[in-house]
């Protein structure tokens, strides 16, 4: 059988899929780009490319030989790269989200709807094993109808909006906290079957770093209100000061709820079902699951990266719609450029439309 052949953009989360990719009997990593020359040098030497296998022009990579193209960088540059690859016949792996305006997003669906390969956003947190198993627990009606959903996401990267050694802006400072909210939307919708139709917000300033961008803007709350008429509430901060990164999501529904740790992705979580417990009981929440290979862990983030290549994969194999579609996509992606909308405006409720139908 011949490979996948698979190009890699952007060191960092380009080749953290990439390292999935080389492992899979299916696929080879072919071509590898980034604009810097010193980290493309040593991504090839990690993959053992040739040089003729190394780029760090964009529109050069996207013309060479390959079926899979894995877009690992910055989230402004999505809109341009995924439409150019899509017109080249590539399928599309797509860092999130989708892309940083409404424009961007229209335009990415255009190029999906007028290609025949497969689009897929690479939201790893809906791949997460404990998500996986809510999800279980959720379709079998434990917690029963879902109401209202928290998700908090609170990460420090303030060096990736700000260098504070050399004062350069980095393109985060253009990217709203709540821009950033398929970690938080995405699996909360996913395990719902749900998707946004209103959002307001509220956070416009920015005292940890001043005049910067909206990027540093000290923290954004969105109420997403959802087709079904649940309520979402999403916390988002790149700069406040809190470490460990808090990841927390909380499902309540007509017969219980669920709650993962307050730290990271491995944590103990708490659960309730009425009729079958007299209290809440605690409940182990992991990133990986327990019973993969170990060769699942190469991309990061537990074994959530293997499972969702595994599956974007069998979409392409099976020509079947991947799971992440860019329905999904923009489902994940189009509710928080219209939550930073509803910020400016002065947290004004603000209608959701749905892209990619
Ligand atoms: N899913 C996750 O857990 C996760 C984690 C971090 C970042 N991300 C996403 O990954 C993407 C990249 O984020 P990042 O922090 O790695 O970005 P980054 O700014 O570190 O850039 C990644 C790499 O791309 C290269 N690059 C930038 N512009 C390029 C261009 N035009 N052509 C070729 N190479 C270019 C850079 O040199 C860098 O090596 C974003 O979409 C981000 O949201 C996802």
């Amino acid at each position: 059988m011949e490979k996948f052949k698979v190009g890699l953009l952007g060191i960092g989360r380009g080749t953290a899929y990439g390292h999935i990719f080389a492992n899979n009997p299916k696929t080879e990593v072919v071509a590898l780009c980034d604009i810097d020359q010193e980290s493309l040098a040593k991504g090839g030497e990690e993959f053992q490319l040739e040089d003729s296998q190394l780029f760090t022009s964009f529109d050069d990579f996207i013309n060479a030989d390959f079926d899979i193209a894995v877009l690992g960088s910055p989230i402004p540059d999505h809109a341009y790269q995924v439409v150019k690859a899509l017109e080249n016949g590539k399928h599309v792996l797509s860092e999130v989200t989708a892309a940083n305006t409404l424009e961007g997003c229209e335009q990415i669906v255009n190029a999906v709807k007028r290609s025949d390969k497969k689009y897929m956003m690479a939201e790893n947190c809906n791949y997460m094993y404990f998500v996986q198993q809510w999800k279980g627990l959720v379709d079998q009606g434990k917690i029963g109808d879902i109401f209202y959903a928290e998700a908090e996401y609170v990460h420090e990267i303030r060096d990736r909006v700000l260098d504070s050694d050399t004062s350069e802006t980095k393109w985060r400072a253009n990217r709203a906290p709540i821009h950033y909210c398929s970690h938080s939307l995405g699996p909360i919708l996913y395990i719902m079957d749900d998707y946004v139709v209103r959002v307001t917000c509220a956070g416009k300033d920015a005292r940890i770093i001043p005049n910067v961008g909206a990027g540093a803007i000290d923290m954004q709350v969105a109420l997403f209100e959802t087709n079904k008429g649940a309520i979402i509430k999403v916390l988002r901060s790149s700069v406040a000061c809190r470490k460990p990164p808090l990841c927390h999501y909380v499902l309540y529904g007509t017969k219980g709820f669920l709650e993962n740790g307050l730290e990271n992705y491995e944590n103990i979580g708490n659960s309730y079902f009425e009729g079958e417990d007299e209290r809440s009981k605690s409940m182990e929440c992991l990133s990986s699951n327990p019973n993969a290979p170990e060769e699942a862990k190469a991309g990061g983030h537990g074994t959530s990266e293997y499972y969702l290549v595994r599956d974007f994969l069998q979409s392409i194999e099976e020509d079947t719609v991947p799971p992440i579609d860019i329905v999904r996509a923009m489902d994940m992606t189009v509710p928080g450029i219209i939550a930073h909308e509803a910020a400016m405006y002065g947290n004004v409720w603000l209608d959701v439309p749905r892209l990619g139908l």
